[in-house]
């Protein structure tokens, strides 16, 4: 079995937790979180294994392959070295760090001390945005003519994801939250892209993450990749990535819902059939020394580029 350590039980923490649970060659042995009831409750739920308030502790004391860490983002850098340092793979969550000089270095340390550094993108486990992959790759849109990244809120932090940070512009904003999984998929399917110009808005609070942005971006060979996102708006939640063609429209709409349709047509749902893999599974793979598909530091890092270029 390939065992597994847990830091920070929140969220997205506890959401990895069953997929790893369910993993027939994972097991978690260790959780660390410094919120006691949480970290008592998961251990119980785990069946009594290890349980650590600190993390330092943990990376000491337990026998693990691989360490996933689920902690807020400012938090990343530090635990993330101290895992490397150790010697642990890692399993980070996204945004790979709090700034580009973070982000770049835990890269280099990852690299150089010849770990695996996966990062938790999972878009690129969803079939309706790996067939939306496979459309723009077999030409269905024709020559690519925009990209559009709409991303409205009618609250930040959205009602479920109320805790300390995701509302702050310190380690949070939707920006950051949500828009960095479209620039690493944007990246993947698209290449490089650079930012040309941006206009954020903040509200009155400057503590508070921003609630608007309009940007311009560009594709290597100059594709505008437009990007909408405003908060605190009446009206429904909106998160919809188009591709614009010289023969047709694709859409992921409410992130991974695809939609298409050729030109003087209208867009219709489309059928959701690529096969993907799973984090957990390539994950397996990579710990047993076997070829895996994982966003990695890199690509957290290339991500990363460009969300500092948007949010500062
Ligand atoms: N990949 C995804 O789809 C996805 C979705 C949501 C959040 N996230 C990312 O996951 C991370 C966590 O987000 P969340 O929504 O679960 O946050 P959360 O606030 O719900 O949970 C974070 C947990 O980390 C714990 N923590 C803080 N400092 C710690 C430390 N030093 N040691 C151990 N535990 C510590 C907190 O007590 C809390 O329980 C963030 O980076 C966020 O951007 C990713």
């Amino acid at each position: 079995m390939l065992k597994v350590a847990i830091i920070g039980l929140g969220a997205i923490g506890q959401r990895l937790i069953k997929n790893f649970t369910e993993h027939p060659e994972m097991e978690i042995v260790a959780v660390c979180d410094p919120l006691e009831e949480l970290l008592n409750d998961t251990v119980q739920a785990l069946g009594g294994i290890q349980g650590f308030a600190d993390y330092k502790e943990l990376l000491e004391k337990a026998e693990i392959d691989l360490v996933y860490v689920a902690v807020p983002p400012k938090f990343h850098f530090q635990i993330v070295s101290d895992c490397i340092a150790k010697q642990k793979h890692v399993l980070c969550e996204k945004p790979l760090a709090n700034s580009l000089e973070e982000a770049e270095s835990l890269y280099k340390q990852a690299k150089e001390k010849g770990v695996i550094h996966a990062m938790n993108f999972p878009l690129n486990y969803s079939v309706g945005n790996a067939t939306f992959a496979s459309y723009i790759k077999k030409g269905y849109i024709g020559n690519l003519r925009r990209l559009e990244l709409k991303m409205h809120f009618p609250q930040w932090p959205r009602a479920w994801q109320q805790n300390d940070w995701v509302g702050r512009r310190e380690q949070g904003g939707f920006v950051l939250e949500v828009g960095v999984h479209w620039i690493q998929q944007i990246q993947k399917i698209f290449g490089p892209v650079q930012l040309v110009h941006r206009n954020i808005s903040f509200p009155e609070d400057a503590s508070l993450s921003e609630n608007g942005i309009l940007a311009v971006l560009e594709l290597a060979d100059g594709t505008p990749l437009f990007i909408d996102g405003i908060s605190q708006i009446a009206g429904k939640e909106e998160v919809t990535f188009t591709a614009y063609g010289t023969e047709g429209t694709l859409a992921l709409h409410n992130w991974s819902d695809l939609y298409g349709g050729k030109l003087d047509n209208d867009l219709e749902k489309l059928e959701e059939n690529t096969p993907v893999s799973s984090l957990i599974d390539e994950l397996a793979k990579a710990l047993q020394n076997k070829d895996a598909d994982l966003p990695d530091f890199y690509d957290g890092y290339q991500a990363q580029v460009v969300l500092e270029g948007l949010r500062n």
